[in-house]
């Protein structure tokens, strides 16, 4: 009889001790899945991408900031004539379009290719066209390897006169790097972002 308590009695606390240990492994599990760093209905998030660096960059932003909208800006604009038709300042590439109101949105990041230091032809057309007065830009440049800081300068300008507030111009390099690597650089950029704001 003895033994049968004794049995019972260590029966019930492992059962007790195994439930502590599978709400702990819950616990973690939940912490290891909260890995946005925000949530943020009013922010828009616009990218264009040829071959899908810069959908990497848009749609680890889009999972950092839990709520953001992401939208991809579709152009037929050729990569022949993103660096040479679309450089010149009078020409404008078409776009598809966005089907979004601008009003719902504060916070707008646009991710764009770089090509011979220059912006994409469907971002130029973006800037160009949306309404950006009073709204915070944020731009992630994604290029080979490099994109001088003049041209960037030109590029916040562009969106000042505007009346935007540029928070800055991230370079995201993807020239020789994981799609990991590209992740991790995007979520560096995304902290220093918000600690400025
Ligand atoms: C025509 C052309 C010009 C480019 N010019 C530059 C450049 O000036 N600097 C740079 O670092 N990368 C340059 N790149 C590399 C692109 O910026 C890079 O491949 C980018 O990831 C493309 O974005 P996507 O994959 O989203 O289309 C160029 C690529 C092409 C095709």
């Amino acid at each position: 009889m003895k033994k049968k308590i004794s049995f019972i009695i260590l029966l019930i606390i492992f059962m007790l001790s195994e439930s502590v240990f599978s709400d702990n492994a819950t616990q973690q599990l939940t912490q290891d899945n909260a890995t946005h760093f925000l949530t943020d209905n009013s922010t828009l998030i616009l990218y264009y991408s040829k071959t899908g660096k810069t959908k990497i960059v848009a749609e680890e932003l889009n999972s950092l900031i839990s709520g953001s909208k992401l939208v991809e800006v579709k152009s037929d604009a050729s990569i022949p004539a993103a660096i040479f038709w679309y450089k010149l300042p009078f020409t404008k590439a078409k776009i598809e379009p966005l089907g979004v109101n601008f009003e719902d949105y504060d916070q707008i990041f646009l991710c764009t290719p770089i090509y011979m230091q220059g912006i994409s032809p469907a971002i130029k057309a973006v800037i160009k066209d949306i309404p950006l007065k009073d709204k915070n830009a944020t731009v992630f440049a994604i290029c080979g390897g490099f994109y001088g800081s003049f041209m960037r300068w030109i590029v916040k300008n562009k969106i000042k006169s505007k009346g935007a507030e540029v928070e800055g111009i991230y370079v995201v390099k993807v020239g020789g790097k994981t799609n990991e690597e590209i992740e991790e650089q995007t979520a560096t950029h995304l902290k220093t972002v918000l600690n400025a704001e």
